[in-house]
């Protein structure tokens, strides 16, 4: 698989702070294939939405995995500048992952996360917090690659055939 990894954080993206999120979300994914693309960039919508594009059309990522913004502060838009760019709402993976998260804290209400596809590429919004990151991939790392598969059209469902 083909990953990119986008940390939306203010802070980091001004050198403020380290990227420990981001570096855990590409260290936990590397055994699943390449991170092809990797880029901090500030809450900003249409910086976030223009990365995304560019690790979908461009890099043609398998799967794109945003972190921080997502929660209540007034400068979080990662799901705005995630919604702007798909095409298709994938809403179950980000309700499994606020349904697994609210076992362990109940501030994963606070996360406004999205998941959606562009094109034959999923991006999935992961909250802002390397505890959080490594929670919530947790959720989605047993369905990552039948998503990618069926994105890219190599199966006829789940069952794997129709009768
Ligand atoms: N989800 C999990 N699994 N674990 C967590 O610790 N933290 C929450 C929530 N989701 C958390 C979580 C908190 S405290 C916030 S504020 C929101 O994610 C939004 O985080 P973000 O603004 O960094 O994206």
């Amino acid at each position: 698989m083909v990953f990119s990894v986008l940390t939306v954080s203010d802070r980091c993206s001004k050198g403020e702070c380290e990227d420990k999120s981001g570096t855990l979300l590409s260290e936990l994914i590397k055994p699943l294939g390449e991170v092809k693309s990797y880029k901090i960039v500030p809450d900003e919508t249409a910086g976030i939405s223009k990365a995304l594009i560019h690790m979908c059309d461009e890099i043609k990522s398998d799967v794109v995995f945003t972190t921080g913004g997502t929660g209540f502060a007034p400068r979080d838009v990662t799901p705005e500048a995630t919604k702007a760019v798909i095409e298709k709402e994938a809403p179950g993976i980000s309700e499994a992952i606020r349904y697994e998260s609210l076992k362990i804290t109940p501030k994963a209400m606070l996360s406004r996360a999205v998941s959606g596809i562009r094109g034959n590429t999923l991006i999935i919004n992961l909250p802002g917090s390397p505890k959080a990151v490594k929670e919530s991939l947790e959720v989605v790392l047993p369905i990552l690659s039948h998503a990618v598969e069926t994105l890219s059209g190599n199966t006829l469902s789940c069952g794997g055939s129709y009768k």
